[in-house]
């Protein structure tokens, strides 16, 4: 049993606010490539999901003149820090094991080496997975933070989800 689920994280008001930010239809995307590389490599689909689910919450604006300013956004961006920051106060107010957060948390915040020079960071599979979730989304220009999706949609898609991740779970658990 999941102490938190992706729908109880995705309605819950903090994750709304910043995942309008970043991209809703992102964030699923990636939440669903993430199922899929973790089912294959053995990881956790449970953290995988979330993890890539709330990978970008981080985000900040970085607008000038009222256009995002890339130049701005490489020079300052600390994006994958505050998001493990915030999915981790998320994660714990919802009630999920401090551990389980923790790991989430790491995998955000090893999800981009933006904010550091190449090659520093020596990913664990949950990490790499989660990176390699939002590689698989990204667009031309950081197109991939615009697209919309409904929100009944995306409220089905994560359900959805949820149930793929607890049969998962259950199939999992049987073989051992
Ligand atoms: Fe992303």
């Amino acid at each position: 049993m999941r102490h938190v689920t992706l729908i109880q994280i995705f309605n819950h008001h903090i994750a709304k606010k910043y995942l309008s930010r970043s991209g809703i239809a992102h964030a699923i995307a990636c939440a669903y490539n993430a199922f899929k590389l973790a089912k294959k490599s053995n990881v956790s689909v449970d953290l995988a999901t979330k993890a890539a689910l709330l990978h970008d919450m981080g985000h900040y604006t970085w607008y000038s003149n009222g256009k995002w300013d890339y130049d701005l956004y490489r020079k300052n961006d600390i994006h994958a820090i505050k998001g493990a920051e915030r999915a981790h106060k998320l994660l714990i107010r919802l009630g999920e094991n401090p551990i389980i957060a923790k790991d989430i948390a790491l995998a955000i915040l090893f999800h981009t080496d933006s904010y550091m020079p190449e090659g520093f960071i020596k990913r664990t599979p949950l990490q790499e997975i989660v990176k390699l979730a939002d590689e698989m989304d990204e667009e031309q220009g950081g197109n991939h933070h615009y697209r919309k999706i409904e929100k009944e949609k995306a409220v089905k898609l994560i359900e959805r989800l949820d149930e793929m991740v607890d049969e998962e779970l259950e199939n999992t658990t049987e073989q051992n």
